[in-house]
Parts: C-alpha cells; sequence; structure tokens
C-alpha cells in the first residue's frame, strides 16, 4: 500500500542514520553467519525518523516476518503471551512506544527476552502452579520516543542500542527526491532542499510536506514542484523559514508573550496553549531544543534570545 512502497525495504536504500546503519548492517551479517537470530534492539529518538521503517528493514535483511504491536496495545500478560505464542522461529517482534508496557506486561518479556521461555501461573493461591513454555527463538525491535522512560532492567536487556538523530537538509532532500520518484513527481532540486530545509529534520515532516506541495502544483501550476511554488505553498500552510508551524509557534509564543520567556512548567505551557503536556514533550520540544530555541531547567522551560531573534521580538531585559 502507500505507505508500504514509500519506505526503503533495505538498509541500502535507507538514507541517512550512517552510524546506526553500519552498525546494524555488521550485526545482521555476523547474525546471519551463525545462524542465530539477531540480538534484540532498541531504538530511540524522535518521533519521524524512521524507528518503524527500520524495524521492517531489520525483518527483511534477516529474510523473516516481522510482528507489529505497540505498548499500550498489550494490556495484559496474556495479551503478550499470545502475541509471542504465535511467533515463528527468528521472526522479528517490533512493539512501538514500548516504554508504555504495563509493569506487569514488561515482567512476562524479562524471561521471554532473555531465555525465550514464558512462565506462566496456572490456578490461584496456595495450589497456584507455574509453568515454563519453550518459545521460538526471536527478535525484540523495541523503539521509543524516551529511552529514559524505560525501566532499567528492560533496557539491559537490550543488546543493540540505536539512538536516531534529526536528519540534515542534505539527507532530507534525497529523502524528498526518492519519495517524489516512487510517486512520478516532477520536482526541481531547489524545491526539494527548500521542503527539506523546512521538514525539522524529519522524514516524516518531508513527505507530508512533498505530498502538500504537490497538491498546489497540481492546481495552480503544471503539475512540476518549482521553488516558487512550494515556497507559496509552505506560506499558506503555516510553515515558516526554519519548518516551525502553527503549534510550534504558539508554544514558543506562549513561553515569550504569556510568561516572560520562562522559566514555566510544562504541565502550565500545556494548558495555556490547550495541547496534550505529552505532545509538546514527545513531539515539539525535541527539535525546539536541538535549534537551541528552547531550554529545559530544572525551574521550567526557557525562551532563548535565539528565539526572540526568529520572531523579532526584543529580549526582556
Ligand atoms: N523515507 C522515509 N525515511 C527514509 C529514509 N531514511 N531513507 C529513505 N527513504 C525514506
Amino acid at each position: 500500500d502507500f505507505e508500504y512502497s514509500l519506505r526503503p525495504q533495505t538498509l541500502r536504500q535507507y538514507i541517512g542514520q550512517e552510524k546506526v546503519k553500519h552498525n546494524l548492517e555488521i550485526f545482521i551479517e555476523a547474525a546471519k553467519l551463525r545462524e542465530e537470530t539477531l540480538d534484540h534492539v532498541l531504538l530511540y529518538g524522535p518521533p519521524g525518523l524512521g524507528k518503524t521503517t527500520l524495524a521492517a528493514i531489520i525483518a527483511n535483511e534477516m529474510g523473516v516476518n516481522l510482528r507489529t504491536t505497540s505498548g499500550p496495545a498489550i494490556e495484559r500478560a496474556g495479551d503478550l503471551a499470545a502475541v509471542l505464542t504465535a511467533l515463528q522461529p527468528g521472526d522479528v517482534l517490533f512493539i512501538d512506544e514500548i516504554h508504555r508496557l504495563p509493569r506487569s506486561v514488561e515482567e512476562v518479556l524479562y524471561p521471554a527476552m532473555e531465555d525465550f521461555c514464558l512462565d506462566i501461573v496456572i490456578g490461584k493461591g496456595p495450589t497456584a502452579k507455574s509453568v515454563r513454555l519453550d518459545l521460538p527463538p526471536f527478535t525484540l525491535v523495541g523503539a521509543t520516543t524516551r529511552a529514559g522512560a524505560l525501566s532499567s532492567p528492560l533496557r539491559d536487556r537490550f543488546g543493540v542500542l540505536a539512538r536516531l538523530e534529526y536528519y540534515g537538509t542534505d539527507q532530507l532532500s534525497d529523502i524528498v527526491t526518492r519519495t517524489a520518484e516512487v510517486f512520478a513527481i516532477e520536482i526541481d532540486r531547489n524545491a526539494a532542499v527548500e521542503i527539506a530545509k523546512r521538514a525539522r529534520g524529519t522524514p516524516r515532516i518531508a513527505n507530508r510536506l512533498l505530498r502538500r506541495v504537490r497538491d498546489f502544483a497540481q492546481v495552480r501550476g503544471n503539475g512540476t514542484i518549482t521553488i516558487d511554488i512550494t515556497r507559496t505553498a509552505l506560506e499558506l500552510l503555516q510553515v515558516d523559514r526554519l519548518g516551525l508551524d502553527h503549534i510550534d509557534h504558539k508554544l514558543m509564543l506562549g513561553i515569550i508573550e504569556k510568561f516572560r520567556g520562562g522559566p514555566v512548567g510544562l504541565e502550565t505551557v500545556a494548558a495555556t496553549i490547550g495541547e496534550e503536556a505529552h505532545t509538546i514533550e514527545d513531539v515539539y520540544e525535541p527539535y525546539l531544543l536541538q535549534i537551541g530555541f528552547l531550554q529545559r531547567t530544572p525551574r521550567g522551560r526557557i525562551a532563548t534570545p535565539l528565539a526572540y531573534q526568529h520572531f523579532g521580538i526584543e529580549v526582556p531585559q
């Protein structure tokens, strides 16, 4: 389907994240040489950087099936047991948002990861018995936006820890160009660079902007995405020169205008601008921190002089 054909299928097709890619290449090849399953992999970093894509690539490169679930979808130990017992030898089990697994479920996961077995308690009270079931060997690929939110016993059971980083403009413009090719979209090179510059280091955003700009090119132009159409479209989409959108603006201007630049607590800003604290923390703040617009201090969030400058507001004395 649409999402799938868009995604690279192999490490070779995957653009960027050179360190992670290079390490994975070696670990995958070594596991294949030894005819073993790949060690468990934890992928962490901001949303939209390709964690799900990498999980699919790992399964593909290992020549095994990918089973996908998520932390919030697994409410009870029994849900996890059902997933684990359905695995075939060597399969990759992808658990997205793994930091949201309930603690009681995590405890079932430990022996599954370590010894490929499942401890099931049958019955209740003094006659309850624990039965150990063997599982097929598998590779767990966990994804999280914050490695710090994982309990340390869970984190410690991953043999491979891979941190995904924001992409540079070059890599993002290559991704935009590749996506345009997949969909037979005509795009000028400088237009691809412009979209890349405004994509907040994130392929998911770059590809979304590409689709929206294509709409403008089709309706207002002759279908080819030019630099002029790109600039006009991005302005109408309220994506600014640095790629900050309506919500980034609300967040930064909220801190600057309502709290004199901070420090202000996350919950307080969230309530003021009517967004979820979690969404701000996981989706919006990481990039604003990265570009130096925001600082996290023990007393709360602070807008930096760089942010004031971007919005054309004078820094208060
Ligand atoms: N599409 C989205 N992310 C990508 C990546 N990192 N490489 C290639 N195509 C992509």
